[in-house]
């Protein structure tokens, strides 16, 4: 799959979202760990970057350089979390972070689920893409799978966003769309 997305409105320049390969793997983990330094997000190991990769779009630049990642891990049957939402400071508001996550998102629809979610200090970003803020207390139990490894367990301040996928006009189960 490889999406090119309209870029911000500063910029012409167009966004190539791919899927991320093993050579990415590497750039991928000096991104999240990076914004991880900084309290942002989770760290990831190489390793657990390697076993998650199929669940990675990127964004490179013409150098090859992963300059934006951010990823889409299915919690259960009806949700999926975007994770790893990363890009690089110098490559801020051009677009990228937007663009990784319309591709989520449009993954997600191809994959049936009804929502997906994140937990973020970034709450105003993905407002602007549609998503709405939600008591975390209403995500999946899986959701804190991996909290125990976060430095800030359990006074957890990250604020929980969604978006769901169904339309609302969608049939309903069973129902014949002639
Ligand atoms: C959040 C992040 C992914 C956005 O990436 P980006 O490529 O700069 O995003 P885009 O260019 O698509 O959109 C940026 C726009 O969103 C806006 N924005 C970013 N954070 C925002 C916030 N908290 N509230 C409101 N708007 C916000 C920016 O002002 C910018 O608007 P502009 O283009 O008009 O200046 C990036 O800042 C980042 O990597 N942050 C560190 C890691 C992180 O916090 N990841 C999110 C964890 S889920």
């Amino acid at each position: 799959m490889s999406m090119t997305a309209a870029a911000s409105p500063q910029s012409t320049a167009e966004v190539h979202v791919v899927r991320a390969t093993v050579q990415d793997a590497e750039g991928i983990a000096r991104l999240v760990n990076y914004w991880a330094a900084q309290g942002q997000m989770l760290p990831r190991t190489l390793g657990e970057t390697y076993e998650n990769l199929r669940d990675f779009f990127v964004v490179r630049d013409d150098a090859g350089k992963v300059v934006a990642c951010g990823a889409l891990h299915i919690v259960w049957a009806d949700m999926a979390e975007l994770k790893s939402l990363a890009v690089e400071e110098s490559q801020h508001s051009r677009g990228l972070g937007a663009a990784i996550t319309r591709a989520c998102v449009e993954e997600g629809r191809t994959l049936g689920l009804n929502g997906l979610f994140a937990l973020t200090y970034r709450p105003g970003f993905f407002e602007r893409l549609g998503w709405r803020q939600a008591d975390v207390m209403t995500l999946p139990r899986k959701v804190w799978n991996e909290c125990y490894r976060c430095p800030k367990f359990p006074g957890c301040d990250e604020i929980a966003m969604v978006i769901d996928l169904v339309p609302s006009e969608a049939p309903a189960a069973g129902e014949v769309v002639a």
